[in-house]
């Protein structure tokens, strides 16, 4: 866990290789023009970027999450908004490869796992957010299909997707109401609305999704009505590890530019990175993400074991966003003026580490999910 393998090395080589020259050219002027480019994804699943985790027999490369952590890692020093896009394109995967029907998963994984289609998840609505379980989009059966209706908000590739992992209403109120769907990205009836403007993550599309009586087939059901809260929650554990993970990166990346900025800028006849306000400023920078990144690795590998993983999930999340947050602010510090330009990605970092404190679940709701796993363990229950 301490140290990569040489395959890992290896991986983590060829993901920052292949990050830089897909997306490296026009990375500012599409953070600026909130530009996305699906051929970019469709690039780096090539790679072999998109499916790491999916089995080889599902079109992936058959590793774990200690693997996909490492390539998002590399992939967010480059571009945070592409190292989400590989993150969400993977959760129809977890939740295919994890609870899907055989038909199901011929139909719709290999082609995520390799990057020829774009996956999407849609929970969250305008009203139901945090409390992901009063989500009030329903699914009515009708013979052999389902139809669905409502609308759900901050979806990522919203428009591009080609297929969306949908939760919806089948049953009563709260959690056990919800069931999921697969619904292709071409269904009659669903419609984008607006897309959101960003303060960071700006190549990501943020899209509201409306569905009018969509119709599917009712195979497309994911495991039995009543299952869905649980088909997205435990994805959502999933999703938390490559939250981390991207987090770190952009973390990394802005201790990069820092600490080359810090070492070759001179003032009072001396680098900046000797004068101790400056050099102990990129020490705790360094601490911040060693430590994220082992509790990133600890998920993974926890989960790569079939352990319980979910509340180490939410401490990676929760430790490891804060910490991209902090080490983003400080490296605009670092740079002072040139910091806060556009001349220097600094503060692109700083913009996007927000958002990965809200994303997948607040790091309040992560507070929660580590509080109650304290409070089972201490009760007994
Ligand atoms: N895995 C499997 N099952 C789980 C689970 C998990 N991690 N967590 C809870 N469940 C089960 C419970 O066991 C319970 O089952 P029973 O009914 O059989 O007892 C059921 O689900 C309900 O659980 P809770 O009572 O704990 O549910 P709750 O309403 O109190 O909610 C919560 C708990 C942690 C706050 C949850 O609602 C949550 O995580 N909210 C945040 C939602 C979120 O992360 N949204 C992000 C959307 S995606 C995104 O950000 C962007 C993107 O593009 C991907």
């Amino acid at each position: 866990m301490f140290e990569l393998t040489e395959d890992q090395v290896a991986l983590k080589e060829a993901a920052a290789e292949a990050a830089t020259a897909i997306l490296g050219e026009t990375l500012k002027e599409d953070d600026e023009n909130e530009v996305f480019r699906p051929e970019y994804l469709h690039a780096l699943g090539e790679a072999g970027l998109c499916g790491v985790q999916s089995a080889e027999e599902h079109g992936g490369l058959g590793l774990g999450y200690t693997e996909y952590a490492i390539i998002l890692e590399e992939i967010a020093k480059v571009s945070a908004s592409y190292a989400v896009g590989v993150a969400v394109t993977g959760l129809p995967q977890v939740i295919l490869a994890t609870m899907g029907s055989q038909e199901q998963i011929d139909r719709y994984l290999p082609q995520l796992a390799m990057g020829e289609t774009i996956g999407a998840f849609a929970l969250s609505e305008p009203d139901s957010g945090s409390d992901a379980a009063s989500l009030q989009a329903t699914a009515e059966l009708d013979g052999d299909e389902y139809v669905l209706n409502g609308t759900k908000f901050w979806i990522t590739h919203g428009g591009y997707a080609d297929v969306y992992i949908v939760m919806a209403r089948t049953g009563g109120p709260g959690a056990r109401g919800v069931s999921a769907f697969v619904v292709p990205g071409d269904a009659a009836g669903l419609t984008y609305g607006k897309k959101e403007e960003k303060m960071g993550l700006r190549s990501s599309p943020t899209v509201e999704l409306v569905m009018q009586n969509v119709r599917i087939p009712a195979s497309n059901l994911i495991g039995a009505e009543g299952d869905g809260f649980k088909v997205a929650m435990s994805a959502l554990d999933s999703g938390r590890i490559t939250i981390a993970a991207i987090s770190v990166g952009i973390a990394q990346a802005a201790l990069d530019t820092a600490a080359e900025y810090a070492t070759q800028r001179k003032q009072f006849n001396k680098a900046i990175i000797d004068f101790q306000g400056v050099g102990f400023m990129l020490a705790d920078m360094a601490c911040q993400i060693e430590s994220s990144r082992l509790l990133v690795r600890k998920a993974a590998a926890l989960r790569d074991a079939g352990k319980p993983y979910s509340h180490i999930a939410a401490m990676a999340k929760c430790v490891a966003t804060d910490a991209s947050v902090l080490v983003a602010t400080d490296a605009v510090q670092v740079l002072g003026g040139y910091g806060y330009t556009r001349e220097y990605p600094v503060e692109r970092y700083m913009r996007d580490a927000k958002v990965m404190q809200i994303v997948e679940g607040t790091n309040q709701v992560q507070r929660v999910v580590i509080s109650r796993h304290l409070k089972g363990i201490y009760s007994g229950e």
